[in-house]
C-alpha cells in the first residue's frame, strides 16, 4: 500500500489527478487506507500496538506526500499557456507632484530660511481685502467687473460683493489685520484674472506674495531677500534689477527683473508699502516700514524648464509633466 500510494502520488501532474489519488489511498469511504485499517483489526492484541502505530506513521507518510505534491503543484510554472511568468513585471509608475506644486514647495523652503513663514487666504475674496485695503479706490480701473471675476451669487448670499482675488496681496491685509509687527510672511496660491488664455496668460495662476514689517525696513532689505532668493532657486550667477513701476499699494514701486542665462526676465512686481495700506490695518506709518512683492510662480517656473505655454501647466497631460519631475 505505502510504495502503491506514494508512486500514485507523485505521478499526479494536476490537481485532478491529485485528488483522485487522495480519495483511492485515504478517502474515508471506500480508500484503500479503510482495508489495510480493517487488517490492523485483526492481528493479536500484543502485536497491535506494534501493527497500529506502524499503520499510523504510514498514514501520515501518505498524507504528508499528498501535501507536499500539492503544493509543488500549485507553485506557478515557469511557462503557462506560452507566458514566460518568470519574465520581471511591468513597473508601476507612482504618481508624483504637479510641477507648480514642487516649485511652490521650494520656494517656501527658501523663504523659511530666509526667515519668512506662510500665510494663506481664500481664494473668494471681498473688495476690501482684494482692493479697499490695498489702497485701490472705487472708481480705480482695476477694479472693473470685466477685469475681474465676481461672483454673482455671492452679493446676496454673504451681504456684499465677492470675487476669485486677483493677487495674492489680499493676504498682506489679512495677515496685518491680525497680527502686530514685525512680520515676515509668504503667501504662495491661485489668483485669477480674465485674460484670454494664450501661451503666456491664463485665467488662473500663481503667485507668491512676500510681506516684511517692522521698524526700519527698507528697500536694500527687499532687494538683498529677493536677491538671496533667485540665488537660492537658480545659482548664485542670477543676479536681480530694479525698474520703476506703480502699484498703488507700494511706494515707491518696482517691476524686478532677473538676470539668468544672459537674459533679463521678468519676475514680478514689489515695493515699499504704502502709508495708506499701513493706515488701513491700523498700524502707524511713522513707526513701522515694510515692503512687499508678487512673484508669478508659472512664470519663473517656465523660464527654469524652457516651457513656451504656460497651458502645458493645465492640461493634466502626464507625459509632459513627468518631464518636469
Ligand atoms: N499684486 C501685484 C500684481 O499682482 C504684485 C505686487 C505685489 C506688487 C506686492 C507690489 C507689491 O501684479
Amino acid at each position: 500500500y505505502e510504495a502503491d500510494a506514494l508512486a500514485a502520488i507523485a505521478k499526479a501532474s494536476n490537481a485532478t489527478e491529485l485528488e483522485a489519488a487522495r480519495i483511492e489511498f485515504l478517502g474515508r469511504a471506500k480508500g484503500r487506507l479503510k482495508d489495510v485499517q480493517a487488517l490492523v483489526g485483526k492481528v493479536s492484541a500484543e502485536e497491535r500496538p506494534v501493527v497500529g502505530k506502524r499503520f499510523n506513521e504510514v498514514r501520515e507518510k501518505v498524507t504528508a506526500a499528498c501535501e507536499a505534491r500539492q503544493a509543488e503543484l500549485n507553485q506557478p510554472k515557469s511557462k503557462v499557456d506560452g507566458i514566460d511568468v518568470t519574465l520581471p513585471g511591468v513597473a508601476i509608475r507612482l504618481g508624483g507632484l504637479h510641477p507648480i506644486t514642487q516649485t511652490i514647495q521650494e520656494f517656501r523652503d527658501i523663504m523659511a530660511r530666509l526667515g519668512f513663514s506662510t500665510a494663506d487666504g481664500p481664494e473668494v475674496e471681498d473688495e476690501r481685502h482684494n482692493f479697499e485695503a490695498l489702497n485701490i479706490p472705487a472708481d480705480h480701473p482695476a477694479r472693473d467687473p470685466l477685469d475681474n471675476f465676481y461672483i454673482a451669487a455671492a452679493e446676496k448670499l454673504s451681504g456684499g460683493p465677492k470675487l476669485l482675488r486677483s493677487q495674492t496681496s489680499t493676504v498682506q491685509i489679512r495677515v496685518m489685520e491680525t497680527t502686530q509687527p514685525p512680520i515676515r510672511i509668504v503667501s504662495l496660491g491661485r489668483v485669477y484674472r480674465p485674460d484670454e488664455v494664450d501661451a503666456t496668460h491664463s485665467c488662473m495662476f500663481h503667485q507668491m506674495e512676500g510681506l516684511m514689517v517692522d521698524r526700519g525696513v527698507t528697500m536694500a532689505h527687499l532687494k538683498t531677500v529677493l536677491r538671496q532668493f533667485v540665488a537660492a532657486y537658480l545659482g548664485s550667477e542670477a543676479s536681480i534689477r530694479f525698474r520703476p513701476s506703480f502699484f498703488p499699494f507700494t511706494e515707491p514701486s518696482v517691476e524686478v527683473d532677473m538676470r539668468w542665462r544672459g537674459r533679463w526676465l521678468e519676475l514680478g512686481g514689489a515695493g515699499m508699502i504704502d502709508p495708506n495700506v499701513l493706515k488701513a490695518v491700523g498700524y502707524d506709518p511713522e513707526e513701522y516700514t515694510g515692503f512687499a512683492f508678487g512673484l508669478g510662480i508659472e512664470r519663473f517656473c517656465m523660464q527654469r524648464f524652457g516651457v513656451s505655454d504656460i497651458r502645458r501647466f493645465y492640461d493634466g497631460d502626464v507625459r509632459f509633466l513627468r518631464q518636469l519631475a
